[in-house]
């Protein structure tokens, strides 16, 4: 069984896994976090410890993937999951919501931004829109291009992001760890 827009069971529950295993920060961490301006800095903060992990082993395995990354890679790594935190979800509340997308399908849920903010479905829509939440904070954050259509994309195929298929793809991997 997969999870479209989301990746497969079996990644899902990697991620919840990992989700609680530490990652500190090291000189590549501190360095990513230098590289932010005040509002990127704003949004990393209100990230969940959980979410901040994961900003953490994916700029660690972009490190391990290329040699000094351009900056505006860095934050486009760091910072691609930043619209998760409007959800209100904790991980396995995301689990939930990715399996119920899966079952009733994106579009449908997509609509369901229209029910109660407090609903449960009204924060499933919130959840499955991160990428697209996550790509308009971050604008309005004055990132820089590739951290936006990062942000908008790391859920789409290759074929669908406007992004460089190289970039894509060590992305998506540093995305994986
Ligand atoms: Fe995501
Ligand atoms: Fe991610």
């Amino acid at each position: 069984m997969t999870v479209n827009h989301f990746g497969s069971i079996k990644h899902l529950i990697a991620r919840f896994v990992c989700s609680f295993l530490p990652s500190k920060g090291n000189a590549e961490t501190n360095k990513f976090l230098t590289l932010l301006n005040p509002g990127e800095l704003r949004l990393f903060e209100a990230q969940n410890k959980f979410d901040k992990r994961h900003s953490f082993r994916n700029v660690k395995k972009l490190h391990a993937l290329l040699d000094n990354p351009a900056p505006d890679i860095i934050i486009a790594c760091g910072l691609h999951d930043v619209g998760k935190v409007q959800s209100g979800f904790g991980v396995a509340g995301r689990v939930f919501a990715s399996c119920v997308a899966t079952i009733v399908g994106l579009h449908r849920v997509d609509v369901w931004t229209r029910n109660n903010p407090n609903s449960v479905t009204h924060r499933i829509a919130t959840y499955v829109q991160h990428p697209e939440i996550g790509a308009s904070l971050l604008s309005e954050a004055q990132s820089n291009l590739i951290a936006v259509t990062w942000a908008r994309d790391h859920h789409k195929r290759l074929e669908e992001s406007a992004l460089e298929p190289s970039l894509f793809v060590i992305l998506s991997k540093a995305d994986s760890a």
